[in-house]
C-alpha cells in the first residue's frame, strides 16, 4: 500500500509538540478533525444543503452564508470539549466564544476564519479555513484582551485549502509543512515538508478594480509590473486574482509570487480588507517560516500589536525580494524621495513612452 509508512498529521503533531505543548498537539488534532468535516461539506457542493440559499449580514456588516455558519459550528464543536482551550475567537462571532460550563479549561486560545473566500463556494472555486493558536499565561476563561497579542507570539498557525484536493498547511514555528488529505483513508499525509517560497518571482496578485483607491507606492509597484519588459523591471509579469486568500497564499507557497490587499481609501473607516488576528497574522507566520516576508508596507505584520479582535490591516506578502521592494516604495513615498507617481492613464509615465 503506497500510503503505509507515510507521516500522518497526528504523528507529525505529536512528535513536534511532545513536552511543553503536548496539549496543543491534542488541540491541533481536533482542528484537523473539524477541517475534515468542513472539507466533506464543502466537497458536496449544493448537495450539502448549505451552499447557495439566503445569506444574512454578519457582525462585520458582511454577507454571512449558511456554509460560513455551519463551518464555524464545526470548529466550535470539535474543539470546545478537550480541556486545552481558554476561549476561541472567530470571524463569524462578534465576541470571543466562552468554553461551555461542562468542559474543562486550558491555557490555549484558538482564533479562526472558518471559511475564507466563502463567496467562491457558490461558484465551485477553492475556499479554505485559517487558524492560529496563542497562549494565555494560565488556564481559565479568556477575555478579549487575552487575544490581542502580536502575531510573533503565535505558537502555531495554519490553513486548510478545499480545492481539487484538500490540504492542511501548518507551522509550529519550525518551518512550514503541507499535508494532503487521503480521502479514503481519512488521514492527512505529509506531502510537502519544509516548503520554501522562492525569493524572486514574476507573478503578482491584487484586486485591480481598487486601483484608484490605492496609495501611490502600490500604484507605482503594480504599474511597473504591468509595464514589464518595457520599464524598470525589465521583465514581464503575470497576474492572478482568485479572491480566496487561502488559495492565493497556497499558490505563493508552492511557486512564489506576491499577494497584496493594500490599504485603500475606498472606505476610510477600514485601513485594509483583511483581518489581523485570523487572516493576516497566521498567513504571515506561514510565509515567514517558508522564507518569505509579510508586511503592511510600513511594518512587519507579526509585530503589530492588535487593539481589536476584528481589526483590519493592509497585507503585502510573498517572495522576499518583492515585499522588500514594496517596503522601499512606501519608505520613499513617506520620506518624499520617491519619483512623483503619475498615472499611466494620463500617458505621462514610461508605460506610454516610446
Ligand atoms: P472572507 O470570505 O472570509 O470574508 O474573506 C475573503 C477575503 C479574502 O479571502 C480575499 O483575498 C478577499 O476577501 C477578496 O476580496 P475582494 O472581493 O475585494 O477581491
Ligand atoms: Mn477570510
Ligand atoms: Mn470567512
Amino acid at each position: 500500500m503506497q500510503f503505509v509508512g507515510r507521516t500522518t498529521l497526528s504523528k507529525f503533531v505529536i512528535e513536534n509538540t511532545r513536552g511543553q505543548h503536548s496539549e496543543m498537539g491534542a488541540l491541533l488534532i481536533d482542528v484537523a478533525a473539524a477541517v475534515k468535516t468542513i472539507s466533506a461539506l464543502v466537497g458536496k457542493g449544493v448537495l450539502s444543503g448549505y451552499v447557495g440559499g439566503a445569506n444574512v449580514i454578519n457582525v462585520q456588516g458582511e454577507e454571512q452564508k449558511q456554509i460560513d455558519v455551519i463551518s464555524n459550528e464545526a470548529i466550535l464543536r470539535h474543539c470546545e470539549w478537550g480541556g486545552q482551550l481558554a476561549g476561541m475567537a472567530s470571524e463569524e462571532l462578534d465576541e470571543p466564544y466562552p468554553i461551555p460550563e461542562q468542559f474543562p479549561r486550558g491555557r490555549y486560545l484558538l482564533v479562526f476564519d472558518p471559511l475564507d473566500g466563502s463567496s467562491n463556494s457558490d461558484v465551485n472555486v477553492s475556499v479554505g479555513t485559517i487558524f492560529s493558536i496563542l497562549e494565555r499565561d494560565a488556564p481559565g476563561n479568556a477575555a478579549t484582551s487575552d487575544f490581542l497579542q502580536p502575531g510573533r507570539r503565535q505558537l502555531a498557525a495554519g490553513y486548510a485549502i478545499y480545492g481539487p484536493s484538500t490540504m492542511l498547511v501548518l507551522t509550529l514555528g519550525k518551518g512550514t509543512h503541507g499535508f494532503t488529505l487521503d480521502r479514503e483513508g481519512g488521514n492527512f499525509l505529509l506531502t510537502h515538508p519544509d516548503i520554501k517560497v522562492p525569493e524572486s518571482t514574476r507573478e503578482f496578485a491584487i484586486n485591480a478594480s481598487n486601483e484608484r483607491f490605492w496609495e501611490p507606492p502600490v500604484q507605482r509597484y503594480v504599474s511597473e509590473c504591468r509595464a514589464g519588459k518595457s520599464d524598470v523591471r525589465g521583465a514581464d509579469f503575470n497576474m492572478r486574482w482568485i479572491a480566496s486568500m487561502v488559495a492565493e497564499v497556497h499558490r505563493i507557497l508552492m511557486r512564489g509570487g506576491i499577494f497584496m490587499y493594500p490599504k485603500d481609501s475606498k472606505d476610510p473607516g477600514k485601513p485594509g480588507r483583511l483581518r489581523l488576528l485570523y487572516e493576516a497574522s497566521p498567513m504571515a507566520m506561514l510565509i515567514e517560516q517558508a522564507g518569505g516576508m509579510a508586511s503592511t508596507g510600513r511594518q512587519r505584520i507579526l509585530d503589530i500589536a492588535p487593539d481589536a479582535l476584528h481589526q483590519r490591516v493592509p497585507v503585502l506578502l510573498g517572495s522576499k525580494e518583492e515585499v522588500e521592494r514594496l517596503e522601499r516604495y512606501h519608505h520613499e513615498y513617506d520620506t518624499g524621495t520617491d519619483r512623483p507617481f503619475e498615472s499611466p492613464l494620463f500617458k505621462e509615465r514610461s508605460l506610454f513612452r516610446s
